[in-house]
């Protein structure tokens, strides 16, 4: 897979890019760039964002900045020849469904914004999708980008040292959308608080149906870590 990341920041990714599953990911194969948004700007001196028709306080992205940026990297910046994910904090809430479609992509292109955010035109006819990792607001996309990217490489198949990790963790199909289960390790006895007696058995059926009782507790995919609400 290629992921290319636009951003105005390019630098923020540098201490991302050492980290062992990404390293992993680029030693596979995978494409991870960062595309600086500024370098390519049509306006003088470097400038990114505008003032907002209308007023209010903060800065814009331009759309043609943008623009200039998908032509620059892939000769075009039609929305039907590869995924691009603008990220903000008013889109489609990121999930592991959604890690899982963006893993399968040959091709994804994610846009960080900056100050008060992208010019709309940008999420309506630059990109295909509009993501949101929260309700809450970020000084600009480059986090999240961090987070989706994080979340989809734990999706290739080799980037992690055990593929078993990602079968069974949470919200995976094979735990039904729910939260993992439990871990413990040594020691046994902790300050009187001891692990389940069951995980020393031995006995891998009844290990599992523990394991997959204690996550449907935890609540499926509506859920809560602190377990289902009543239907
Ligand atoms: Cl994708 N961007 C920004 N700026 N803030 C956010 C976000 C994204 N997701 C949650 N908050």
């Amino acid at each position: 897979m290629r992921v290319d990341v636009f951003t105005l920041f390019p630098a923020w990714f540098e201490w991302f890019t050492t980290q062992r599953h990404v390293r992993n990911a680029i030693e596979l194969g995978h494409k991870l760039e960062f595309v600086d948004l500024r370098s390519t700007t049509p306006l003088g001196a470097g400038q990114v964002d505008d003032t907002p028709y209308g007023g209010g306080a903060g800065m814009v992205i331009r759309v043609d900045v943008v623009e200039a940026a998908l032509a620059a990297r892939y000769g075009d910046s039609r929305t039907d020849a590869r995924r691009t994910i603008a990220l903000a904090p008013g889109g489609r809430p990121f999930d592991d469904a959604l890690a899982a479609e963006l893993a399968a992509e040959e091709q994804l292109t994610l846009l960080c914004g900056r100050y008060e955010g992208f010019d709309e035109r940008v999420h309506e006819h630059l990109a295909t999708d509009v993501v949101s990792i929260g309700r809450y607001v970020l000084s600009g996309g480059e986090l999240a980008a961090m987070v989706v990217c994080d979340a989809l490489i734990r999706k290739l198949p080799g980037a992690l040292g055990h593929m078993d990790s990602v079968v069974e963790e949470s919200f995976s199909e094979a735990l039904e959308g729910a939260p993992e289960y439990p871990h413990y390790t040594r020691p046994f006895d902790w300050h009187g608080h001891t692990v389940p007696e069951i995980l020393l058995s031995g006995d891998h059926g009844r290990v599992r149906e523990w394991r997959l009782a204690r996550s449907r507790e935890r609540g499926g995919p509506e859920g809560s870590a602190g377990g289902s609400e009543p239907v």
